[in-house]
């Protein structure tokens, strides 16, 4: 069964409590931390982490956009990130990162922008708990989806399937109940959605149709 993570990003914050209520059935809530130097926008960090400590809400999906987020990977894990995405791109030691994420308890996520090869992951796939395909270059919701990089969903299922690994496949960007079933066939196990749920008529609808999806 696929899972969902709807991205606050996409909500509606001057009603942060309703909103997450709307997905209180989700996998996991994503949230979008961008710095304004990674990527053009600057959205969230602490202050929303620490707010959502006082709700009710699925495990948290911690997106990192952000330069050098071995920084931060500690505070983050504190506050409760379950999941922690870091890019492969600038940063010059993803496997000692990966391992730092890991001995704080959180899993290890690593992220492809849509331009970045898988072949960059060779040597650290064994030491990820997932890959998180990029299908928009970051910093914002509501972009349009970007085929060619999904096709790298296919490419890592077939890398688990040979090197006999556990890695879990996540994508994120212009994800849709268009494409979902798509890219669930081609073995992403995660579907990060932002527009797609918040901005539909019933976040809860999208959820359980997301869940019901089998590849
Ligand atoms: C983009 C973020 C995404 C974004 C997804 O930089 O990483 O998580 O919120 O939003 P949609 O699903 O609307 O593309
Ligand atoms: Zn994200």
């Amino acid at each position: 069964m696929a899972r969902i993570s709807p991205s606050i990003l996409a909500a509606d914050l001057t009603e942060l409590a309703r909103e997450v209520i709307r997905v209180r059935d989700a996998d996991y809530l994503h949230i979008d931390v961008m710095d304004g130097m990674f990527v053009p926008n600057i959205t969230f960090g602490v202050p929303i982490m620490e707010a959502l400590g006082r709700l009710h809400h699925p495990p948290l999906d911690v997106h990192l956009m952000i330069e050098d987020p071995s920084r931060y990977v500690k505070e983050y894990a504190a506050l409760g990130a379950k999941n922690l995405h870091v890019h492969v791109e600038g940063n010059y030691h993803l496997h000692r990162l990966l391992g730092q994420i890991r001995e704080t308890g959180s899993r290890a996520f690593v992220v492809l922008n849509p331009s970045t090869p898988v072949s960059l992951l060779d040597e650290v796939l064994s030491c990820a708990d997932g890959v998180l395909v990029m299908t928009v270059n970051p910093g914002y919701t509501g972009q349009e989806f970007i085929p060619e990089a999904a096709k790298k969903i296919d490419v890592l299922d077939r890398i688990r399937t040979e090197r006999d690994l556990k890695f879990e496949i996540a994508v994120d960007g212009g994800v849709s109940l268009d494409n979902a079933q798509d890219l669930v066939n081609r073995g992403a196990d995660i579907l990060i959605m932002g527009a797609a749920v918040f901005r539909s008529e019933n976040p809860s609808v999208v959820v359980r149709k997301i869940k019901e999806l089998k590849r």
